[in-house]
């Protein structure tokens, strides 16, 4: 029997993506080809990064879909951008805190 191969290293498997860094309230912290920012963040640890307006409860990932707005995040500047859609890529700008969208859904 072969002995085990890694993926990466099998013969006629592409080269396996590397991971790069993006940084997080100005931490460093590592994604993955095909992560979102959201995925990138609960990867590292991170599971809330923004507060809600009413009761300053915390908020990060809640559907991962796109349709709940809870994740929120501002990425190289631009608010309000959800980081279950947003792909991650090297060198992105995350930062955390009260975003301007009136859409605190769970606190209706
Ligand atoms: S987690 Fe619901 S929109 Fe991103």
């Amino acid at each position: 029997m072969p002995p085990e191969m890694p993926p990466e290293t099998a013969p006629g498997n592409p080269p396996f993506p590397q991971p790069f860094d993006l940084s997080f309230d100005g931490r460093t912290i590592h994604a993955r080809p095909g992560q979102s920012v959201g995925a990138a963040l609960v990867e590292a640890g991170v599971v809330a990064w923004r507060t809600t307006r009413g009761e300053g409860r915390p908020r990060g990932l809640f559907c991962g879909i796109g349709v709940c707005y809870d994740c929120l995040i501002t990425v190289d500047g631009r608010p309000d951008q959800r980081a279950c859609l947003v792909p991650a890529a090297d060198g992105m700008r995350l930062e955390s805190g009260r975003t301007g969208r009136d859409t605190d859904a769970r606190e209706r």
